[in-house]
Formats: structure tokens, sequence, C-alpha cells
């Protein structure tokens, strides 16, 4: 995967990325990264690339000629018009299948935007995906860009290690993670649940699974309804919640 990101703020997106996991696959080669600077794409004298907006209003808009060839010229070297993600609050809402999905793509650009945003009709002619990371504003593209990055990049094969590739990780099959425990077996006077000292494998799992449903019951109730529980499963999580019920009431 090799990605591409048209930002005024090349250090930022060179700094963030380069350590942990996503560092290392960019030593082994499985991921490339590259910040392209839309400023050195404003040929005038003073390489401004914003301007006020026309019809007046707060704020300056970034112009679409510097931003244009920025793209330009990441395609011209690669040969190929890859997809071109612009991060904006007024995208669709980023979501893990997002991120699995955009891991098959061979090339991404990112476009960052600052200011009040970028002349539209630049968006219209290269844009292809439309994303936010929630609902918030925030001052510019690349922390979202960021984001994308590193969540796209652990679903890229080779990043991560058998041990740290997640299959049973939150959002797999829309539930939340259980809750994990490592040494001592009592600190502060909490103690690891008995079934995970047991090593009946079988058992384990069994509650690991129920932990994830119960969490995701409490926490994430939007994503148990896409959850793909078996009908034993959703009996027992209404006995679950009527016990926590009764509990609560005496
Ligand atoms: N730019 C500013 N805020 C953003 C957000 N929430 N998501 C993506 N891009 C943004």
């Amino acid at each position: 995967m090799n990605y591409h990101v048209l930002t005024l703020f090349p250090e930022m997106i060179e700094q963030g990325l380069h350590t942990s996991i996503i560092g290392r696959a960019m030593q082994k080669g499985i991921l490339s990264l590259e910040a392209v600077n839309i400023r050195d794409f404003a040929f005038n004298k003073h390489q401004k690339v914003d301007d006020y907006p026309y019809g007046g209003g707060a704020g300056m808009v970034m112009q679409a000629e510097p931003v244009y060839l920025a793209y330009a010229s990441v395609c011209e070297k690669i040969g190929t018009k890859p997809r071109v993600i612009y991060l904006t609050p007024q995208g669709k809402v980023f979501h893990q299948a997002m991120a699995r999905e955009l891991a098959l793509e061979e090339d991404l650009i990112f476009l960052c935007g600052h200011y009040e945003g970028i002349d539209e009709r630049v968006l219209e002619e290269i844009v292809t995906d439309y994303v936010s990371i929630g609902d918030y504003v925030l001052t510019g593209g690349e922390l979202p860009a960021m984001v994308m990055i590193d969540s796209i990049s652990r679903m890229v094969p080779g990043v991560l290690s058998n041990q740290e590739s997640g299959e049973t990780e939150s959002f797999a099959g829309n539930l939340l993670e259980y809750p994990q425990y490592s040494r001592p077996e009592t600190w502060h006077e909490r103690k690891v649940p008995e079934v995970l000292l047991s090593g009946h494998h079988a058992n384990v799992e069994r509650w690991r699974r129920e932990q994830s449903i119960l969490r995701t019951d409490k926490w994430r109730p939007d994503l148990l309804k896409k959850a793909d529980l078996t009908g034993k499963e959703w009996a027992w999580l209404h006995e679950q919640r009527k016990k926590q019920r009764e509990n609560s009431e005496s």
C-alpha cells in the first residue's frame, strides 16, 4: 500500500506515522508514505495557496490550481489515478468495514483541507470519497488522514504479526472486544476472573464471547443490533438483562 498525502503541513504527516507497528511496516516495505506539500505547487511570488471566498464571508479558501497540480504530480509519478479521499466533517463517517475495503487498494491519495475549505471545482474534479472521522470539527484534515492511515494499515496483509492480527478484536462481527488481564493474579484486591486461570479452553472462549456481548449491550447497543448472535445467545442476553434489572431493584 502506498499512501500519498496532499497537505500544507507535510512534517505533521511525516512525524506522526513512523513509529510502532506502522513504522515497522514501512521499514519492511509493506507500506510507503509520501507527504506532498501543496505549497510547492503554488507558482506565485509568495507561494500563496488561499484566497478570499467569492460572495464574501469569514475565512479563506484553498485555491483549486495548487491542489490540482499536487494531485496531478502524484498521478504522473505512479502512472495511475488512485482513489482520492477528501477529509471533511461533511463526509461519510469512517468505520472498520471501510478500513478493510480501502486496504485492498494499491495506492491511496488523501487530500487535507485547511481554512474554510477547498474550492469546490477541484473537489468535483478529483475526489472519489468524502470521509469524516466523526461528528466534530478539527482544524485540518491531517489528523483524520493519520487516523485513517493507521486503521487501514492494520488491515494490509503482513502489517500485523500473527499474534497482533485481530480476528477477535473490537468490531469483528459488530461486537466489542472482551476484557484482558495479565499478571499479577491479584492487583489492588481485584482478582483475575477464575475461568481464565482454569486452563479450560472451551470455557475461556465461551466466557470471552459472553463478555463481548455484555459489553456491547452496555456501551454500544447500536452495534449489538447489527451483531450476529445465535438465538441461544439472544435468549441468554435477555436472561442476563432480566437478572441485572432484578439486582438493581433489590
Ligand atoms: N476536517 C475537519 N474536521 C474533520 C473531521 N471530523 N473528519 C474529517 N475531516 C475533518
